[in-house]
């Protein structure tokens, strides 16, 4: 099965990417979670991102294409994939549906996660996640079972990205609204978009989900 989880900064695609991992036995891919390995590890293509990232904007296309498409090729991901994070613009959502053809792969569904923009900059700025396994985490809305201690791994240490502070957060939401936004059309017209309500709890939104994809 491969899903396709749309939604802005902050809409809980990470978080329920998760629990969709474990539930469906499928991988998340998300073109975040690369982009920021990429920048750790110093690398040319790290460099080129960094400076775009920071400052809440988007990275190339071209940039992008060869970075997931390479990663989707790969024998992990033959019994499917979550693509968390992209496509994200018109030109990333026609490459994609190229590219499934020519690999004889079929999306499943699409989700959108539908929230409200102010939400999520609280929920943006009060997240962290441990170091050690990048298990996610909220000031307020998801705190480890016994304080500063990682529920899953038990590791002590946590950190915050670079880019999730108030003012990058508005330019992330802005972008999202102007670039990202018009692919929930291009999908609907395809006849394969469904919609959950990510206002809603953690475990609510979940409980959606299994019920969109069965
Ligand atoms: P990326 O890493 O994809 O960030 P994003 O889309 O901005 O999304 P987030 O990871 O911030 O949010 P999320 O929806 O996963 O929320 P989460 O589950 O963590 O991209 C980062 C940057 O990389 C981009 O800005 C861009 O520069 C670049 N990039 C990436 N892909 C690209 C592409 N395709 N093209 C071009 N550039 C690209 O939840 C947030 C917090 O809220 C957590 O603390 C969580 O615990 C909490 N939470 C989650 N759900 C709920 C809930 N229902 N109720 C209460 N709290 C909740």
């Amino acid at each position: 099965m491969n899903l396709i989880l749309l939604g802005p900064p902050g809409a809980g695609k990470g978080t329920q990417a998760k629990w969709l991992e474990d539930h469906y036995g499928i991988l998340q891919l998300s073109t975040g979670d690369m982009l920021r390995s990429e920048v750790a590890s110093g690398s040319e293509l790290g460099e080129q991102a960094k400076e775009v990232m920071e400052m809440g904007g988007l990275v190339s296309d071209e940039l992008i294409l060869n970075m997931i498409f390479s990663r989707m090729k790969h024998s992990n991901y033959k019994s499917g994939c979550i693509l968390d994070g992209f496509p994200r613009t018109t030109p990333q959502a026609e490459a994609l549906d190229k590219m499934l053809v020519e690999n004889d792969i079929k999306i499943d569904h699409v989700i959108e996660m539908r929230v409200d923009d102010e939400a999520m900059v609280e929920r943006i700025t009060g997240r962290y996640t441990c170091s050690e396994c990048g298990m996610g985490y909220h000031d307020s809305f998801k705190k480890p079972k016994v304080e500063e201690v990682c529920d899953n791994c038990g590791g002590i240490e946590f950190v915050r990205r670079a880019d999730d502070n108030t003012e990058t957060v508005r330019s992330r939401l802005s972008n999202y609204h102007e670039q990202t936004e018009p692919i929930i059309s291009y999908y609907g017209d395809k006849g394969i978009l469904r919609s959950v309500d990510g206002m809603q709890a953690i475990d609510e939104v979940t409980k959606q989900l299994k019920r969109v994809i069965g």
